[in-house]
This record gives C-alpha cells, sequence and structure tokens, in this order.
C-alpha cells in the first residue's frame, strides 16, 4: 500500500524536519504509514533572488505571498500525489476541532500550504486550495506551525500509530467531552492522595469514576461542550447528578 503522504510547502522546510524525526511522526514514517515531505517555495521561482513575495497592490503595510511560485509548487505536489487535498493554514479559514481531523484522514495525501508576511495571494485561495483551516483566534507570523499542529493532532488518530489506541479514544474532546483527571505514581506526594477509588482495582468502578469527573470538568471548563454532550443519555444522567450534587465538592472526594 503506497504510504499516505503529509506535503508542506514552506520558506522554512527545516521547522518539518524536525518535526518528522520525532515522537509519533517518527513512528508513523518509521512504520511506512506516512511520507512526511517539505518542499522549499524558493525552488519554485524564476528569478535570480529567487523572490516569493510583492507589495500589496492597494498600498498598505508588509508583503503578499506571489502566486506564481506557490501555484507552480500546488501543481507539481498535485501531479506527483494523486487526489491530494489541498490546506492553506489561515486564521480566516474553519476553525480546527477534533471532530472535524477523521474526515481529513479521508484523503489519501494531504498538501499544506503554510502562509508569511500578510499572507498568500486572494487567487490562489480561489482557484488553488481546496479548503482553509485555522488553529485558532490569534495570528502567528507563518503557517509552518499550525501546519504542524494539525499534522499531529491526525498522525495521532492514523491507526496502528499510537501504541494504545484508547489512549486516543480517550482524550479531551473525543467522545465530546474533556479528559478525566490522571495519576501516577506514587500514592501520596506533600500530603495529597491519589482518589482511593483508582486504587481499588474495580474497573466498573473506576469507569463510572472517569465519567464522572469527565463530565463534571467539562461542566466547570467548558459548559458549551455540555450542549452536544447532553444528548447522550448517560451523560445527561451523569450531569443531573453533579448538579445535584454541592458544586463545590473537589473530585477526590467523588
Ligand atoms: C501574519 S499571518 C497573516 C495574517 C493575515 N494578514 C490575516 O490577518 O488574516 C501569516 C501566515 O501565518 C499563518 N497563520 C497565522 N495565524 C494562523 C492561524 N491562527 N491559523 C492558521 N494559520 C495561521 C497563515 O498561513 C498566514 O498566511
Amino acid at each position: 500500500m503506497t504510504p499516505r503522504t503529509f506535503c508542506v510547502l514552506t520558506l522554512f522546510p527545516e521547522l518539518i524536519g524536525t518535526f518528522a524525526g520525532i515522537g509519533l511522526a517518527r513512528k508513523a514514517v518509521s512504520q511506512s504509514q506516512l511520507i512526511i515531505e517539505a518542499r522549499q517555495l524558493r525552488n519554485y521561482t524564476s528569478d535570480a533572488r529567487r523572490t516569493v513575495d510583492d507589495v500589496p497592490y492597494g498600498g498598505g503595510p508588509g508583503m503578499v505571498m506571489q502566486v506564481a511560485p506557490l501555484r507552480a509548487a500546488i501543481r507539481e505536489a498535485r501531479a506527483r500525489l494523486p487526489q491530494a487535498h489541498v490546506i492553506h493554514l489561515s486564521p480566516q479559514g474553519r476553525r480546527l476541532e477534533q471532530h472535524h481531523l477523521p474526515a481529513l484522514l479521508e484523503f489519501p495525501h494531504l498538501v499544506f500550504v503554510a502562509g508569511r508576511y500578510e499572507g498568500i495571494d486572494e487567487r490562489l485561495v480561489e482557484r488553488d486550495i481546496d479548503a482553509e483551516w485555522s488553529i485558532g483566534d490569534y495570528v502567528l507570523s507563518g503557517g509552518e506551525l499550525p501546519a504542524l499542529v494539525l499534522m499531529d493532532a491526525l498522525i495521532r488518530l492514523i491507526p496502528g500509530v499510537m501504541g494504545d489506541p484508547d489512549s486516543a479514544r480517550c482524550d479531551s474532546f473525543m467522545d465530546g467531552l474533556l479528559d478525566f483527571p490522571h495519576y501516577t505514581r506514587p500514592e501520596l506526594i506533600d500530603g495529597q492522595a491519589v482518589p482511593p477509588v483508582l486504587l481499588s482495582g474495580n474497573h466498573a468502578e473506576i469507569a463510572r469514576w472517569r465519567l464522572r469527573e469527565a463530565v463534571r470538568r467539562t461542566m466547570t471548563r467548558r459548559p458549551d461542550l455540555m450542549v452536544t454532550a447532553l444528548d447522550r443519555p448517560e451523560i445527561a444522567r451523569v450531569a443531573a447528578e453533579i448538579g445535584r450534587e454541592n458544586p463545590e465538592k473537589s473530585a477526590d472526594e467523588a
């Protein structure tokens, strides 16, 4: 089977190389599940100075990334990677959330366009880009970090990449809730004990406690997520129970 490819079109390919050499990205690559590559946009220029930007029409501050080098890089990537989906990372894109990721993994290959300066010429967005994604309502100086954020979130979901698939399944947002609290050894540190239920060996009780704490956290920290989560009867039931408790009660007393 041909491995999927994540191809980043960028002025700073070295950032992508570092990411590809560590952690789960490295594992996915070494399992031959994924090829991570970066293309230097200056290699698609035709002038001696390898120019990729120019002043904005209409005046104003900053520079804009020109159409020609990016268009050539995108076309080359599309020719090499059949059915590639071309993503422009942009603060004006759709805000990325966990539930968007599985659909992106359906594409055999993804091409990430990392903007710089004031961004890319709008004509590229109209003709050459398939989707625009934002990683949040703030502005970074380039699209490389957003591309890495998106790639990292996707890699965690490629089957076989995470040692224990359950660990991704329990993560925040996977089931519409925040994750439950985690503890490791020692049992007691500086007077703080691990919640006793976690030491009980009773897996059903532990699962109940974890669901309860996940719901409690989500209610407190991200009530916006509860709107959808409450559609699930088991969550509505736990939320109602928590609502009847003293809201000040701490997690380890539950
Ligand atoms: C300085 S930003 C340009 C911002 C643009 N003038 C605007 O206000 O929408 C340069 C590049 O960083 C990337 N970028 C910055 N913030 C981002 C975000 N929140 N999500 C995704 N990409 C972002 C985009 O690729 C963008 O073209």
